[in-house]
């Protein structure tokens, strides 16, 4: 492997080893907090630690910047692979400076989303993080399976980076009102579908990407027949 195949596989890596851990542990304090909740409705004498909604939240705010920070990360390798293959510098230097300007602004407007109080400024840093990701992704080099969509890496992972933006976004709400949680709940189960559909898609794309020596042969392979080099002869 050469160090560009490293440099794809770092998202990877990132992924397995620190992303997946943190929203199994932010689950399993989920499951907590609303068992905990329940039972305390119920009138029942819970065993479950009265710490459980906090931790949840402690490691919920870390999983949103990581799967934030992972998306720009699995968006930032096709993109300045493209930029240096394609030689855009030297054509179009403006380009360059805009996509790394938006790499800039939107880990900036998460950092101020993090930090903001009132809901006037909650609402824009989340508008603005999200427009970021989803500006970043349309540029070239981005492969998004648009043809299928309903099973693309690209649009599982931006959807779930935006649903973790949200959940930091509505914290208070979620503690001021039931709404709110119940909002909280719906959005958080179809992220945690879209993170078992990334661990699959993510999977199945690292397949059919092939190592930088390999691409010349791979690339020129016919992908709609499913045929590399010379057609098979076929026995009379
Ligand atoms: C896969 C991700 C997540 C899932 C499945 C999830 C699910 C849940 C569930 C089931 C509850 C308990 C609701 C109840 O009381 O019935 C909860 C509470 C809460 N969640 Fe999440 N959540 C996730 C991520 C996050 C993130 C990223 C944040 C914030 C950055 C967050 C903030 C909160 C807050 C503030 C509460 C209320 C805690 C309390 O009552 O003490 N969650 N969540
Ligand atoms: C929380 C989970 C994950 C999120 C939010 C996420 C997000 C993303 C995003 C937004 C992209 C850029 C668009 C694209 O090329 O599809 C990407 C690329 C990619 N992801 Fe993920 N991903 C996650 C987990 C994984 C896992 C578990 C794997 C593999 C085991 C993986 C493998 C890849 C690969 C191979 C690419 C292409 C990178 C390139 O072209 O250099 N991802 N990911």
């Amino acid at each position: 492997m050469t160090f560009a195949d490293w440099l794809r596989l770092v998202h990877p890596i990132l992924a397995v080893v620190v992303v997946y851990p943190l929203i199994g542990i932010v689950v399993r304090y989920a499951w907590q907090t609303r068992q905990r909740r329940l039972e305390a409705k119920a009138k029942i004498k819970s065993k479950i630690p009265p710490t459980a909604g906090a931790e949840h939240v402690n490691i919920g705010r870390w999983l949103t910047g990581s799967v934030t920070g992972l998306s720009l990360l699995g968006l930032a390798h096709p993109i300045f692979k493209t930029i240096v293959k394609k030689q855009v510098w030297a054509a179009n230097p403006g380009q360059v400076i805009f996509i790394v300007l938006m790499f800039a602004a939107t880990i900036a407007s998460l950092v101020f989303l993090y930090r903001a109080k009132t809901k006037g400024w909650r609402v824009t840093f989340t508008t603005l993080t999200s427009a970021g990701l989803i500006i970043l992704g349309l540029q070239d080099g981005v492969f998004r399976r648009t043809d299928e969509w309903f099973f693309s890496h690209y649009y599982y992972g931006l959807t779930a980076a935006i649903l973790m933006v949200i959940s930091l976004a509505i914290l208070p709400e979620i503690y001021r009102q039931m709404t709110w949680r119940k909002v909280h709940i719906g959005l958080n189960i179809i992220a945690l579908l879209l993170f078992l559909g990334q661990g699959v898609t993510g999977a199945r794309d690292l397949l059919e990407i092939p190592l930088s020596w390999q691409e010349p042969t791979v690339f020129s392979c016919d992908f709609a027949n499913k045929v590399c080099g010379a057609p098979p002869s076929i026995p009379n």
